[in-house]
């Protein structure tokens, strides 16, 4: 499975635009702020179904433009395959896959597997508790079906519960219809972390032990944060739900330290390597399929060795990756692959 083509048409600061792929890999090089990590992020949305950035839709859309559109072309089981996105201006969505619209963005999830290691992701380890969750719920989105729906249906919850939490008048009875739902549609989300985070404690570890040559031991701890309507008298105080899954963590510990407090910059990033390396094998495994790689600047921002493994363990797969230096150290540990130079919005030579 790979990606041969994308065209764009005022996307960020392309206007428009086509780009050719290698199977193996694409090196997209370019000075900073000409549209790197944008075409990478177009690349994503057709994946997707949405931004890897938290924004909105229309934020896509070239500045002073009404709509964009991303006409990508992958190729699986040896055929082409069509996705179009376009985006206008009062925020709506269309995407076609194959000629046919989709009524939900949900239907894209199948199509292909993507996973994005960012210098964001390098900090999962060490960042707020939301950056954790949002690591788990990206990747049971591509591998559970209904995860999404799970999601979105107690998110809506939520938002509901806190805006009547605030209403003037509250009435128990009324309250305890949401709390309720809050129950069912939370265990929900929360079995499936359950599962997923014993699984990727199994994996990351195997990992981990590798990446370190034996020397830690990585474990992760799910640590769910059960919606307890016990708890409704602090909740009425707050005017707000302060239990739920939308409060859940893990912990990654390295021989029995718990690094998101007190791990070394060094271990957090390598923990946080690991993690990502899990996640594309666990994809792996579930679909058969190679997932498609995007490495936004994480070479840099690795040493020297674990540069050198990472491009090891992710040899085989179609890759996305940018970077500012071609001559420097990164490129050294860089597979072969197509150049794409990037300048300003266009792209000036493929070699
Ligand atoms: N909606 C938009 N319309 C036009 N230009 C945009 C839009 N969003 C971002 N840009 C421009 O894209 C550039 C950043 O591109 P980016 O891909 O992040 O650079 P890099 O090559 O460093 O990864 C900036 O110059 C920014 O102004
Ligand atoms: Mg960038």
């Amino acid at each position: 499975m790979y990606i041969k083509e994308i065209k764009l048409q005022n996307f960020r600061n392309y206007r428009e635009e086509k780009v050719s792929f290698n199977k193996n890999v694409n090196l997209f090089l370019g000075e900073n702020a000409q549209g790197k990590t944008n075409l990478l992020e177009g690349i994503y949305l057709n994946v997707l179904g949405k931004s890897f950035k938290n924004v909105r839709d229309k934020d896509l859309i070239m500045f002073g433009k009404d709509f964009c559109r991303i006409t990508t072309t992958h190729v699986s089981a040896g055929e082409d395959h069509t996705t179009e996105i376009v985006i206008s201006r009062d925020g709506k969505k269309g995407i076609k896959a194959d000629g046919v619209k989709l009524t939900r963005t949900s239907e894209l999830l199948d199509r292909l597997f993507m996973i994005v290691f960012s210098p964001e992701d390098l900090k999962i380890v060490k960042e707020d508790p939301e950056k954790r969750r949002r690591f788990i719920d990206r990747e049971l989105c591509q591998i559970k079906s209904g995860y999404l729906s799970d999601l979105n249906d107690y998110r809506h919850i939520l938002k509901q519960r806190n805006a009547y939490l605030k209403g003037d008048r509250i009435d128990m009875d009324m309250l305890s219809i949401w709390d309720s739902q809050m129950d069912e549609y939370g265990n929900r989300i929360i079995e499936k972390r359950k599962s997923f985070i014993k699984k990727i404690d199994k994996i990351s570890c195997e990992i981990h032990n590798k990446i370190t040559g034996g020397k830690e031991v990585l474990e992760l701890k799910y640590e769910p944060n059960e919606f307890n309507p016990a708890l409704v008298s602090e909740d009425l105080r707050n005017r707000n739900t302060g239990h739920g899954p939308h409060r859940d963590d893990f912990r990654i510990s390295a021989n029995g330290v718990d690094l998101r407090k007190y791990g070394s910059q060094g271990q957090q990033r390598t923990a946080a390597l690991s993690l990502k390396l899990s996640e594309k094998k666990i994809i792996e495994e579930e679909k058969g399929e190679k997932a498609i790689l995007l490495l936004d600047d994480v070479l840099s921002e690795l040493d020297n060795e674990r540069q050198v493994y990472l491009m090891n363990s992710l040899g085989e797969n179609q890759m996305f990756i940018t970077t500012t230096d071609i001559v420097g150290k990164v490129a050294r540990n860089l597979p072969e692959g197509k150049v794409i130079k990037i300048r300003g919005g266009e792209v000036t030579v493929e070699i």
